[in-house]
């Protein structure tokens, strides 16, 4: 059976001063979730929007939120993004104690649940939670901008992931963000990856239909 690859294009690339327009575009695209980089200036090196603007994106669009959380201590936030409109909630390994817990608790809230790993971070950090993850997302730039450079080593870490979620018969998504374009889609999802994040590429696309339709067709 192939596996259809979604496109989750990041808002972090959009134009903040026209986000309904931008979230439009978005939708009309038919492109499959919106990706919200969450970032609070101290897991990253940068800040953007927090749940009062998350809450005033989600009356502008009907696809699903992908909620990806840049931020130290995730398990404080998860209510307050939920009660913004997320339906999918990510939060990093490296910024919390007790991953399984947290993961748990996004599940029992009725969203999805991921967890992400920084570029260095090796997988088996996460094995033991895998199957509290409905999806998990590989960071494949350092996180905290858009428009990096892809981690080219990240291509054999998608296959290990691909590997190990099939060895446990678990049916978690793989999800690769950071330096996503055309020109490395097909090898990126060709390793293992079922959605892939898309911010600058997406955005300087004349033709996002277009585009997404390549990434349906991977
Ligand atoms: C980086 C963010 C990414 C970013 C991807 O910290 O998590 O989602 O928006 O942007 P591109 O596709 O431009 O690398
Ligand atoms: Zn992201």
């Amino acid at each position: 059976m192939p596996r259809k690859i979604l496109l989750a294009p990041s808002i972090l690339s959009a134009d903040f001063a026209k986000m309904a327009v931008e979230l439009k575009a978005v939708e009309d695209s038919g492109a499959d979730w919106i990706h919200v980089d969450v970032m609070d200036g101290h897991f990253v090196p940068n800040l953007t929007f927090g749940p009062p603007l998350i809450k005033a994106f989600r009356k502008h669009s009907r696809l699903p939120f992908d909620v990806h959380l840049m931020i130290e201590n995730p398990e404080r936030w998860l209510e307050a993004y939920r009660d913004a409109g997320a339906d999918r909630i990510t939060f990093h390994i490296e910024a919390c104690r007790h991953a399984h817990r947290y993961l748990s608790a996004v599940r029992e809230m009725g969203l999805a649940s991921g967890i992400t790993l920084n570029p260095q971070t090796p997988l088996c950090s996460i094995e033991n939670v895998l199957e509290e993850c409905d999806q998990v997302l590989l960071m494949s730039v350092n996180p905290g901008f858009g428009g990096q450079k892809f981690i080219e080593p990240l291509i054999d870490k998608i296959r290990q992931l691909r590997i190990m979620i099939d060895s446990h018969g678990l049916k978690t998504l793989i999800q690769v963000d950071g330096g996503i374009g055309l020109q490395n889609a097909q090898r990126i999802s060709a390793a293992g990856a079922d959605i892939l994040v898309m911010g600058s590429a997406f955005f300087a696309a004349e033709d996002k239909s277009a585009l997404v339709r390549e990434v349906h067709s991977l």
